[in-house]
């Protein structure tokens, strides 16, 4: 028994590729690795490595997170420029006993001397959004922060047993250079413990770091929750406690992978795209909020119009 999930219709393709690499028997880390480098490699999808948004600067600034959840260890980087696969340099530094969450320069001197192949991550298009933004900013006219879909999550279990969690985004648009956002941040943007299950987050990451959410959710797992309920309930946790600060819900979307092989979905938007696979093969499905709990099913076409 093997199974998968990742967010954003985008992680799609990479995710099918994984699901068949989980059924020939793959590493649950080889899985993740594969469909999140597709999404890496691919310019249209704006908001992951190559092509990504830039920040203010006009440079394209990476974060990237894996956990190992048999080791219970985890490697990361940060605010990282021209690192072809974030995720790859991620991987290499899991499983250090120190030195695993590096930023910056110490970042590409690391996947220099790892040997992972290095680009300049701007694109014609990333750069030309940069400009017609920065020109927005000066024109003081509002400015959507998101163009695009954030960060690609995915989270394995494999036929032995192992699981992983794996994240890549080029964070948030026009982000101050330096912004480090969840998705390098193990407990925030990423959690795995192989005992009790994996969990991942996209969305704004300064309000994921307020609630630790992907540790909170594993905790809840632990505590006997299923990975459905226990993404609910993470949410429900931090968006109550917003607003009984007075502050609305923000925008969060929550994944998680139970030790069993059970889902979970959960988001404050009005439509989350995610995509699950296991041995029926790939699926695209949607979490939409209906009341106090989450509608889960396989999305429609009108639930997919203009997902990248
Ligand atoms: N969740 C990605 C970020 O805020 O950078």
């Amino acid at each position: 028994m093997f199974a998968i999930i990742g967010t954003w219709k985008m992680c799609h393709d990479g995710l099918t590729e994984a699901a068949a690499l989980l059924a020939g028997g793959a590493s649950a880390g080889d899985a993740v690795e594969r469909a999140i480098t597709r999404v890496e490699d691919n310019p249209a999808y704006v908001s992951v490595g190559y092509g990504g948004l830039p920040a203010r600067d006009g440079h394209v600034l990476l974060d990237a997170g894996y956990m190992d959840g048999n080791a219970l260890r985890y490697g990361g980087i940060m605010a990282a420029e021209n690192i072809q696969n974030p995720i790859r340099a991620a991987r290499l530094l899991c499983g250090r006993e120190t030195n695993c969450l590096l930023a910056g320069r110490g970042a590409e001197q690391f996947a220099v001397s790892a040997g992972l192949p290095m680009r300049d991550m701007r694109t014609a298009e990333s750069t030309a959004r940069w400009r017609e933004a920065m020109q927005s900013l000066r024109d003081e006219a509002p400015l959507d922060a998101y163009r695009g879909h954030d960060t690609v999550c995915v989270l394995a279990l494999d036929s032995s047993g192992r699981m992983v969690a794996g994240t890549s985004t080029s964070g948030l648009f026009l982000k101050e250079p330096g912004r480090v956002g969840d998705s390098p941040i193990v407990g925030s943007g990423f959690y795995c413990d192989a005992r009790y299950g994996a969990a991942a987050a996209t969305g704004l990451g300064e309000d994921v770091m307020r609630g630790c959410l992907s540790y909170e959710i594993v905790s809840l797992m632990r505590r006997g929750a299923d990975a459905q309920s226990a993404c609910e309930e993470a949410l429900r946790g931090l968006a109550d406690r917003k607003r009984a600060l007075g502050e609305a819900a923000g925008s969060i979307s929550l994944i998680a992978l139970s030790a069993q092989g059970g889902f979970g979905a959960s988001t404050t938007l009005d439509v989350f795209p995610f995509v699950t696979g296991d041995g029926t093969g790939a699926h695209l499905m949607a979490a939409q909020p209906a009341g106090n709990t989450m509608r889960i099913g396989t999305a429609t076409a009108e639930e997919l119009a203009g997902e990248p």
